[in-house]
């Protein structure tokens, strides 16, 4: 019944033993708590997990791969995915929140004189001036870490590596923010040349390994999302991308609007709808006849395979879904489809307590709310 959804796909020189792939999610929990949750979803079934942004530059808190435990972390996660013949793959990221700058507002943090909500507003009215200014210097010594990351990436483990086209890539590609007037600013190819550079240093430094791109789409009408590519600059993106060295695409909404855009409920004004992002995948397949992952509410059964089996995409992408029961694969392939805990949309444990700081969760995990 769901022969799609259980069949193998390639992406680039490695294949995946079903459609079914654990989108990028920062879990945002101790890396004891973070193994456990990446076992319990690899043990479900599921083709493939991405880990959400893995850090290209070495970085003063959390995980990256320059530095032993982090590495060692990272080659952890890769066994435990091996385990259960799911392959693994490396969100290799770059932030483009102003640091340097923010630091200066800590003391105001720490007085409560600024909200969480004036913070973030502050990251993103920093993004431009960010972007705009940054050194040449600085904007190769990033692309270059792309390359390094992905050396240790592949030596820790991780098969495929997916270059986070969002974040300082879709920055640079949005003229919201970048107002460049150097050749990584101004022009669509300009515009495009730091993700550009960032895929060609990772196909340079892994000749062999796949490149998947998350490819991030700014909507114009209505508009949606910040940063990014509009649709109708895919069409110059997309065949740039592919002839880099990009072996598959992964598309999504852009960032910088509200993170419940990007993640939207299903109460969402726009984006409420099972599947909401594939019609971006719509576009992009025009362009390529490389393989194509879809994500945004994904939940039913019936529906992934009836997108799958029609071609509209190649794999099928799930944050929130695997959250809430990371045994959706295994449980649709073995004919207990009934026994799912459908993710209801609510973002109340996961994104919510993303934003509380208390991690990435689920109401399920409290016998549902
Ligand atoms: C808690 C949480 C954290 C996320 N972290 C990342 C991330 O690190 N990188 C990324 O590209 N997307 C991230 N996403 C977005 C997801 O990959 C996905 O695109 C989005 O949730 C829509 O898919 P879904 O409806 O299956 O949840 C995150 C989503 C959630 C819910
Ligand atoms: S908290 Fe709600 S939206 Fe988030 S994964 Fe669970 S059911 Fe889905």
């Amino acid at each position: 019944m769901y022969e799609t959804i259980g069949s193998p796909v390639n992406l680039g020189n490695v294949t995946l033993k079903n459609r079914i792939v654990f989108a990028p999610t920062t879990l945002g929990v101790p890396n004891d708590a973070y193994l456990e949750r990446i076992e319990k979803i690899a043990a479900g079934g599921c083709g493939m997990i991405i880990i959400g942004d893995v850090p290209v530059q070495s970085m003063p808190f959390g995980n990256n791969l320059y530095t032993e435990s982090g590495f060692a972390f990272y080659e952890k996660l890769a066994e435990t995915a091996h385990k259960y013949g799911c392959k693994i793959c490396a969100q290799l990221h770059q932030d483009d929140t102003d640091l340097g700058t923010l630091r200066q507002y800590a003391p105001q943090v720490k007085a409560g004189k600024l909200t969480q909500d004036d913070l973030r507003q502050m990251i993103n009215d920093l993004v431009g001036p960010y972007v705009t200014n940054m050194p040449v210097e600085k904007v190769h010594s990033i692309i270059n870490a792309f390359g390094d990351a992905a050396v240790l990436a592949k030596k820790a483990g991780f098969d495929v590596m997916q270059v986070h086209g969002d974040r300082m890539c879709g920055s640079f590609a949005s003229p919201l923010f970048n107002k460049r007037t150097d050749s990584y600013g101004d022009s669509l190819e300009n515009r495009a040349r730091f993700l550009l550079e960032a895929v060609e240093a990772v196909r340079k430094a892994v000749p062999d390994m796949p490149i998947d791109v998350k490819l991030a789409v700014r909507m114009e009408q209505p508009q949606y999302g910040k940063a990014g590519f509009t649709e109708d600059e895919l069409k110059t993106v997309v065949p740039m991308l592919e002839k880099a060295g990009a072996d598959s695409f992964h598309v999504s909404l852009a960032n910088h609007a509200s993170l419940s855009d990007t993640i939207p409920p299903a109460n969402h004004p726009y984006f409420h709808e099972e599947g909401c992002f594939l019609g971006f995948c719509d576009t992009v397949k025009q362009y390529t006849n490389l393989p194509v992952c879809g994500v945004g509410g994904l939940t039913s059964p019936a529906f992934v395979e009836e997108q799958l089996k029609t071609g509209r995409i190649d794999c099928a992408a799930m944050s929130r879904q695997l959250l809430a029961d990371p045994q959706w694969t295994e449980k649709v392939l073995s004919g207990r489809e009934k026994e799912i805990r459908r993710c209801v949309r609510c973002n109340k444990d996961c994104l919510g307590g993303m934003m509380r700081h208390e991690g990435t969760h689920c109401i399920y995990e409290k016998g549902g709310k």
